[in-house]
């Protein structure tokens, strides 16, 4: 009997990278899928495949995280086909990395929206859902540099900091209905964001590493799992960082 069995977990930007990991995590564990992505493309349609595969229901959605109307009509559609929700993970993200002095503001527009706006849109649409079903774990993908501040990332800091305070919020107004939100900080963990990184950059970064590598998306999936799952019963309003040491 797998750890979520039988359980639906809604994913957002999961057609790749961290999300996808932690899909597949999930349904090893006996949980069924409803995920969202940009667009339906072919490395999205494949991720639905290889989570079909694993002999659990499994959809994709075409949705943008950062619109609120079409995130309320995803949800309404995955309530539909899949008769609840009991996780949500938000893990859809950018970056649009620069200087302050040549970031301009739709660069901190489209990052706050995508990163922030999201979390806000998603656990908005599916709170009624866990309202009514007395429970429910939801998961947001914040970062160590939410934490620490990160020079030529004040738009994605500043939006992985605001996951946190949402977080925690979200967590204190929603305990009395046993709905426990959590966030997981990764650090460095390669995936086809941090390998857009000059190597030299790369090597850089996982120096300073206590474990000296950076994670892999099966290391973030695997605190998701913890997270989503009743193993973490008593956890609610936490960051937990994923980050080798990094931010210790
Ligand atoms: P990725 O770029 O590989 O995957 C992100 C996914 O989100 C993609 O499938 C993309 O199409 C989707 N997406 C982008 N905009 C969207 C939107 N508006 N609506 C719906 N889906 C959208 O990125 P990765 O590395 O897997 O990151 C996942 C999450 O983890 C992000 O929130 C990121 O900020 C966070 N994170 C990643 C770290 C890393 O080192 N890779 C470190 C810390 C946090």
């Amino acid at each position: 009997m797998g750890l979520l069995e039988n359980k639906v977990a809604l994913i957002t930007g999961a057609g790749r990278g961290i999300g996808k990991a932690i899909a597949l995590r999930f349904a090893q564990e006996g949980c069924n899928i409803a995920f969202t992505d940009i667009a339906l493309n072919d490395v999205v349609m494949e991720t639905e495949k290889e989570l079909q595969a694993l002999g659990v229901k499994v959809k994709a959605y075409a949705s943008n995280a950062a619109n609120f109307e079409e995130t309320h009509q995803v949800v309404d559609e995955i309530v539909k086909d899949f008769g609840r929700i009991d996780i949500l993970v938000n893990n859809a993200g950018i970056t649009k990395d620069t200087a302050l002095k040549r970031m301009t503001e739709e660069m901190w527009d489209a990052v706050i929206n995508v990163n922030l706006k999201s979390v806000f849109n998603f656990t908005k649409a599916v709170q009624p859902v866990m309202w009514k079903q007395n429970g429910g774990s939801v998961i947001n993908m914040s970062s160590v540099v939410g934490v620490s501040g990160n020079a030529n990332q004040c738009n994605y800091s500043a939006s992985k900091a605001g996951i946190i305070g949402f977080t925690k919020s979200a967590a204190k107004e929603m305990g009395v209905r046993n709905i426990r939100h959590n966030a997981i900080a990764p650090g460095f963990i390669i995936t086809a964001m941090t390998n857009a990184l000059p190597e030299d950059v790369r090597k850089a970064w996982e120096s300073l590493i206590p474990l000296r590598r950076g994670g892999t998306p099966e290391d973030v999936a695997n605190v998701a799992l913890f997270l989503a799952s009743d193993l973490s019963s008593y956890v609610t309003g936490q960051v937990i960082h994923c980050c080798g040491g990094m931010n210790c």
